[in-house]
């Protein structure tokens, strides 16, 4: 009797723990196969301009949690939320005051654990921003640094001797204008700053910064954050002998001497450092994406570390350096990118650049081309990250006066650099007064398009870029192709058409995007060298490029901009 009833308790028990298991962990369900990022959608939040819920004219975190809905729809895996922390906001957030704790601009702590909680019922993780290098000005960590030489925190930032009366320690430029160093009365020294003079720059080879900043990333996973993006990581350490940077001819849009960031930028202690860091990552369960602007493929491929032991999602920004609609151009960016031996990361638009919208547009077939852009980056092997309202096709709008300029770059390097608000205007919900994003006054104004370009309207229009991108997303969710398989490009000469076969075990899937403003013949059998004998079945097309490819078998002819996606079954 004992015996049975210890088996009964047993089986209740096993029977129990695997109800929990589906019942609390949705998230997991597909954990013994690829990594939940690589085949995840990202979405950038400017938590800012998303939305506003209690109309102050700033979005916040509730405004956030009312539009998951609209994000699950849209086919979201993960919201990357720009930072949200305590601030001061001399950088919108990019100057953290409190790494454990939310601004009440955005709401409290609870209301990020709603968030989280509301987002992980829907299947979709939550990434935080990490601004790593620097922190406020007003951190109590600085506060106490600078209030004297012998304060236990003083290490804690970077404090040199000028090099004489008015002279800073070296002639490094920060990055917004002017002198990266800030003379402080207090206690007569320097504090180095890559940003702005409110940003003062943590001294990551002091043991106590990287154990507090270790400690953030443990705080967070208890409020279920499942990642971080880093921001500015390659700046982390500096030349501990603090020499000048080389001076190159010329000046920059400050006015200031152009030079290398050689010895403040990109140090090898980075890639040490990331390894350390992504070891408590690893152990908390958390995912790294990196802010990782590099000059050159070997440099992108340094961040995934010598055994995958870095950053799992190292921005390509190159990418979104391409100039021009060039179908030569993108095919060698991505052809660079594969050979980086690690999951590719491809962004066209993000709060720092000029929207991909309006970078690529000709003023005639703009929507066409927005959807040219996704038709590409979201059928790449790898994983992409979306900027909100990139889906809409959202244009930059940019301030047109010194005086409304609210971005801090701009303001220092107004008229040639008119900073980012442009690209950071509130989200275009629908056609009411604001975009339906507040009811109160927008810190930035709305761009006036919003009345066509909006989620109400667009999702009402068939042809709208809303319904391209929810098609493609959710094709790309339920292809094995697109979400694993090799990238194999195809016709590699034309000078139009960008083509590319995506082909795992199960699948292969056929992309041509036509890059040019004319009608292009695209021969099929001759482009993939005889390899596509069987039929192909059209997944998503452009009208003009399915009406042609009903045509001949295997010569499609693409009009302006086309995008074509076709299953070749076998
Ligand atoms: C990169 C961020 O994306 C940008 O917005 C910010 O100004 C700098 N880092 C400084 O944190």
């Amino acid at each position: 009797m004992y015996m049975l009833t210890r088996q009964l308790s047993r089986r209740l028990l096993i029977i129990a723990i695997l109800l929990a298991t589906m019942l609390v962990s949705p998230l997991r369900a597909q954990s013994n196969a690829q990594p939940w990022w690589q085949h995840a959608i990202f979405y950038e939040i400017y938590p800012r301009s998303f939305a506003d819920s209690n109309n102050d004219g700033l979005g916040d975190l509730r405004g956030i949690t009312s539009k998951l809905d609209y994000l699950h729809t849209l086919g979201v895996d993960a919201i990357w939320i720009s930072p949200c922390y305590p601030s001061p906001q001399f950088d919108f957030g990019y100057d953290v005051a409190d790494y454990e704790n939310i601004d009440p601009m955005y709401g409290t702590l609870a209301d990020f654990d709603a968030l989280a909680r509301e987002a992980h019922k829907r299947n979709i993780r939550v990434i935080m921003d990490f601004v790593v290098n620097h922190s406020s000005h007003q951190h109590p960590w600085f506060l106490e640094s600078k209030s004297s030489r012998n304060a236990p925190r003083r290490d804690w930032y970077i404090w040199r001797d000028g090099k004489g009366p008015g002279l800073p320690p070296n002639n490094w430029e920060s990055s917004f204008g002017g002198s990266a160093w800030t003379f402080d009365p207090t206690t007569g020294q320097y504090y180095y700053h890559y940003f702005e003079a409110e940003q003062p720059d943590l001294n990551w080879r002091n043991p106590a910064v990287e154990k507090a900043m270790f400690d953030v990333t443990r705080f967070w996973r208890k409020h279920g954050v499942d990642g971080f993006r880093l921001d500015a990581v390659d700046l982390l350490f500096e030349d501990p002998d603090l020499k000048d940077n080389p001076v190159l001819p010329g000046k920059n849009e400050f006015g200031d001497p152009q030079m290398t960031d050689k010895f403040n930028d990109n140090l090898p202690q980075v890639h040490d450092e990331l390894r350390r860091l992504r070891k408590v990552t690893d152990a908390n369960g958390q995912v790294l994406i990196g802010e990782t602007w590099t000059d050159n493929i070997d440099e992108l491929k340094a961040y995934y570390g010598p055994h995958q032991d870095e950053i799992q999602l190292p921005m390509d920004f190159m990418f979104t350096t391409v100039k021009s609609l060039s179908a030569p151009d993108f095919r060698k960016q991505i052809e660079l990118v594969e050979s980086a031996g690690g999951w590719p990361v491809f962004v066209i638009s993000n709060h720092d650049i000029v929207r991909s919208y309006t970078r690529y547009a000709d003023g005639k077939n703009n929507d066409q081309i927005a959807k040219l852009m996704a038709g590409m980056y979201l059928t790449l092997r790898g994983t992409p990250i979306l900027y909100y309202g990139e889906e809409l096709g959202m244009e930059n709008h940019d301030p047109v006066r010194k005086e409304d300029v609210k971005d801090p770059l701009g303001q220092h390097g107004w008229p040639e650099q008119k900073g980012r608000d442009g690209e950071r205007t509130p989200m275009q919900w629908d056609a009411s007064r604001n975009a339906g994003f507040t009811q109160g006054t927008p810190w930035l104004p709305v761009d006036p398009a919003y009345t066509t370009y909006n989620v109400a309207a667009e999702s009402t229009n068939p042809d709208s870029i809303l319904n391209f991108y929810r098609r493609l997303l959710a094709m790309r969710h339920l292809s094995p192709a697109l979400l694993d398989g090799d990238y194999t490009p195809i016709g590699q000469n034309g000078p139009n058409v960008l083509a590319y076969l995506r082909r795992s075990g199960k699948e292969t899937i056929l992309v041509a995007l036509n890059f040019s403003n004319s009608t292009q013949p695209f021969d099929l059998n001759s482009a993939a060298q005889g390899t596509i004998q069987a039929k192909t079945e059209v997944l998503l097309s452009t009208s003009a490029a399915k009406d042609a490819a009903n045509g001949q078998q295997h010569t499609l002819l693409l009009s302006p901009y086309a995008v074509y996606i076709a299953r070749i079954n076998p």
